[in-house]
């Protein structure tokens, strides 16, 4: 197998280095494209070029790497990589996310891989898992920590008692966190992996825009002590559960998480995602997000399989019966809002706790998933569902004995 490998960042010097420690592979480099040619690296001189095409064009590379930090380039270089018949490995999630319908009927058009395990949640094997091992056992739902500067920031909040811009601080010293931070604490990232692997999980397409997702930003101290008290953590949620309807629910939103709850196992910069399913139950998978090796390790183990032509089918696309999103059903969830804020009761079918003593206040109670869009553009409010949020529209309209309906209030 002959590589073009483009980045030479923190994920392609260490695939560099893997696959020079892994010579049984039978792989080789022969180009690697970078965007400067005057940065001192630690592979041969000859090995680098800025310019694509000696890559691209080669007739005798067959497999293509991208592992560059910059989305738009990456689509370009992976649509044209498939187009000319070579298989792609890529792990670059912002660009998968934004057209993966495309490409999934490119590379079908130009049968080759395009494999991508590194581009969520780094070092667990998780796609291939969702793609394989839970082809034909009916998924209920699947839920996930799968941004570690996130779950970095909300562990060193709880555990450490440090504040939000601390945690932060400390996150991007360890690089953990991006010099640019938003895409992270805003939840994108996390967004961005929920929607490939929404993919996998339902066979659903669907664009970050069209996903309900916010991020960690509005946490502090009085939701990480609301939480304390009951015995619960705050984690970014990727969740996606089967809805009585027969479509899916899905959203990336702070939660609350029981102590005992696998995601609470989920600390610092680790990703996990739990599972449950019709014959299995409930399954636990945990590892590294994000570093060099952890992640160079996923792509490496793509390439492997290429040697025996591994390439994903898809099926859920076509066999699941839950491909399609719905908003219809509620959540349970927690809105917190400053005094100078109106209360956001209007957002509620139904209200089981509220404070308004002008410290903290809050509502708790449940909301239709139609509001929760508009309810989290609400910068002055912060959102954290509780541990179960999701009910069904049929559960919800079954506690009202009376008339068997609920009014969904609609906003402007
Ligand atoms: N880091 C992680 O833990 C991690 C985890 C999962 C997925 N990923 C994904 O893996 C990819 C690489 O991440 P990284 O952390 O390795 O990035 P990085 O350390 O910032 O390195 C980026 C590399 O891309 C090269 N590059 C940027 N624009 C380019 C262009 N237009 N043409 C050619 N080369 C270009 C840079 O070249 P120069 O060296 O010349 O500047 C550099 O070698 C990203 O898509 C990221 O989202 C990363």
């Amino acid at each position: 197998m002959t590589l073009g490998l483009f980045g030479y960042g923190t994920v392609g010097e260490s695939l560099y280095k893997l696959i020079e420690t892994t010579p049984e592979l039978g792989v080789t480099i022969k180009k690697v494209c970078v965007r400067y040619n005057d940065k001192k690296r630690s592979a041969p001189k000859e090995l680098f070029t800025v310019n694509r095409d000696e890559i691209l064009k080669d007739p005798d590379i067959d497999t293509v790497v991208e592992l560059i930090s910059d989305a738009d380039a990456a689509y370009t270089i992976v649509k044209f990589a498939i187009e000319h018949g070579k298989h792609v490995v890529t792990a670059n999630k912002k660009m998968l996310a934004a057209h993966l319908p495309e490409l999934i009927a490119l590379h079908k058009q130009h049968n080759v891989s395009l494999l991508y395990e590194a581009s969520a949640c780094g070092s667990i094997p998780i796609i291939r898992n969702l793609e394989e091992y839970y082809d034909n056992d009916k998924l209920y739902s699947i839920k996930g920590v799968v941004n570690g500067s996130t779950n970095y920031i909300l562990t060193s909040m709880f555990e450490e008692q440090k504040s939000f811009k601390e945690a932060l601080a400390k996150a991007q010293e360890l690089g953990f966190a991006e010099a640019d931070p938003s895409l992270d604490i805003e939840g994108h990232d996390a967004a961005n992996k929920w929607c490939i692997l929404l993919k996998h999980a339902y066979g659903i397409d669907v664009h970050p825009s069209n996903l309900t997702y916010t991020g960690i930003e509005s946490i502090d101290e009085a939701d990480a002590s609301y939480a304390t008290e009951r015995g619960w953590v705050i984690r970014l949620v990727a969740y996606a559960c089967a809805l009585p309807n027969g479509k899916t629910a899905a959203f990336v939103i702070p939660a609350f998480v029981h102590k005992t709850d696998q995601l609470a196992f989920v600390r610092h910069e680790y990703n996990g995602v739990v599972m449950d399913t019709k014959f299995s139950s409930i399954q636990f998978l945990y590892g590294k997000g994000a570093g060099g090796n952890p992640t160079a390790g996923a792509v490496l183990s793509d390439i492997s399989t290429l040697r025996y032509h591994y390439t994903y089918e898809y099926r859920k696309q076509h066999f699941s019966e839950q491909n399609s999103l719905s908003d219809d059903y509620f959540v349970q969830a927690y809105v917190r809002y400053p005094s100078s804020a109106e209360a956001p009761t209007h957002y509620f079918v139904a209200m089981n706790e509220w404070q308004n003593n002008g410290d903290t206040n809050f509502v708790k109670g449940t909301v239709h998933a139609s509001l929760l869009p508009k309810l989290l553009q609400e910068k002055h409010y912060t959102v954290v569902l509780l541990p179960n949020a999701v009910v069904s529209s049929e559960d919800v309209k079954a506690l009202d004995k009376v008339s068997g309906k609920i009014h969904v209030p609609t906003l402007n």
